[in-house]
């Protein structure tokens, strides 16, 4: 459907913008409002038609393989993420298209041959966000358990999908977790040495994952001050290794025309009408197996959680959205993955009214 092009996530703009999570019933909301997003693939495919013609730079899912319950069976409802990048590869042209992988539940070589099949289809536009995963109901539908150390096995993984893509022959690898004999694995990525990757981490082990093995970390943060040193902790980490590394977070967008119905509706969502037992359930049990968070968001901010899994508001009138986000750029995060209570029906406002300011604000250069 399009010609060859490089992947948008080396474009200009100083702050990029995604899409993150339409793949999954509620996107990142826990909510019960009946415009929620219910993930139905018409819905997804329109949303993300909208984002690549808007001038989204990417498009993000989550990997979630069972739900969290409440009135609602929050997340239950997903898509797979590589079947799911290739459908929305041949009706998008300049988007880059992120794949979710769950280190310890995917082969690297099925990976890799997935990834590659993404972009070639896409023309060079496919991603990897690497997870290791945090909710023990889900490795154990899979027969397994959360592993001790998640971040020595994503290393050979990296290591295993490079060389993959890279080794002019079949090769054998012995590793403490992968011994393979023989691997090959063709075609390789359009994108050499291998498409744009990303680590979903928040804590130690992780952005060290990334500084070693990633183009990128995506992480949270709880205020700019906090945001600030978490990004220059991680190029730190970047440049001890010899690299350097991109931060890009997440954000939950409520944009009205007023800032008071940009409130209104905040409340009205992700506080009045929140999926309490999904809420709990899933706060829960990411305090006791997820470093995602500084461990006072749990206690101060509730309704972040209901409205975005956590992640920072944009909440507010165009103006104020890309006042936030040249705060944002000014702590160091080179973009944000934004989610919204129905994407298809927020994402032209967000494009006509936000994207705009942006450019005028400098953040971002025309398409
Ligand atoms: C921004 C962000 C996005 C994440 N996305 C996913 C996801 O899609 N699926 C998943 O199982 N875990 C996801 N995680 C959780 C990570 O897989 C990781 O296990 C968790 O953050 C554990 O702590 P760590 O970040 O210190 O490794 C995400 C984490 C962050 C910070």
């Amino acid at each position: 459907m399009s010609a060859p092009l490089s992947n948008p996530m080396h474009g200009p703009s100083a702050f990029k913008i995604g899409v993150f999570s339409a793949n999954a019933d509620g996107g990142l909301s826990f909510t019960t409002v009946p415009e929620r997003w219910t993930a139905q693939w018409d819905d997804v495919e329109r949303a993300a038609i909208i984002a690549d013609r808007g001038g989204f730079d990417f498009f993000l899912p989550i990997a979630r393989w069972k739900g969290f319950g409440g009135a609602m069976k929050v997340r239950e409802w997903s898509f797979e993420t590589f079947t799911f990048a290739a459908a929305l590869a041949a009706v998008t042209t300049r988007i880059a298209l992120f794949m979710t992988v769950h280190v310890p539940l995917v082969h690297p070589l099925y990976a890799a041959k997935a990834l590659a099949t993404v972009d070639h289809i896409s023309h060079g536009r496919a991603g990897l966000n690497i997870v290791c995963g945090w909710n023990p109901d889900e490795f154990a539908m899979f027969g397994m358990r959360l592993g001790e150390a998640p971040y020595e096995q994503a290393a050979e993984w990296s290591e295993i999908l490079v060389r993959l893509y890279n080794e002019p022959a079949p090769f054998d690898y012995d590793g403490r977790y992968y011994q393979l004999r023989q691997a090959v694995s063709r075609p390789a990525a359009l994108q050499s040495p291998r498409p744009v990757t990303m680590n979903a981490a928040f804590g130690p082990p992780g952005r060290d994952f990334a500084a070693r093995h990633c183009d990128y970390l995506f992480t949270t943060f709880t205020d700019l001050e906090t945001g600030r040193q978490h990004v220059a902790d991680v190029q730190a980490r970047g440049s001890a290794a010899g690299r350097e590394i991109g931060v890009y977070t997440v954000a939950h967008v409520v944009c009205r025309e007023t800032e008071r119905e940009a409130r209104e509706y905040y409340d009205h969502y992700a506080r009045l009408h929140a999926d309490n037992g999904a809420l709990d359930y899933h706060m829960s049990r990411k305090q006791d197996f997820s470093r995602s968070h500084d461990d006072a968001a749990y206690r101060l901010h509730r309704q972040r959680f209901a409205a975005g899994g956590g992640s920072y508001p944009l909440v507010g009138t165009p103006e104020q959205i890309v006042a936030e986000m040249v705060r944002m750029e000014a702590s160091g995060f080179r973009g944000a993955a934004l989610t919204f209570v129905n994407y298809a029906d927020e994402l032209p406002f967000f494009c006509e009214r936000v994207i705009p300011l942006m450019r005028e604000a400098g953040l971002r250069v025309p398409a």
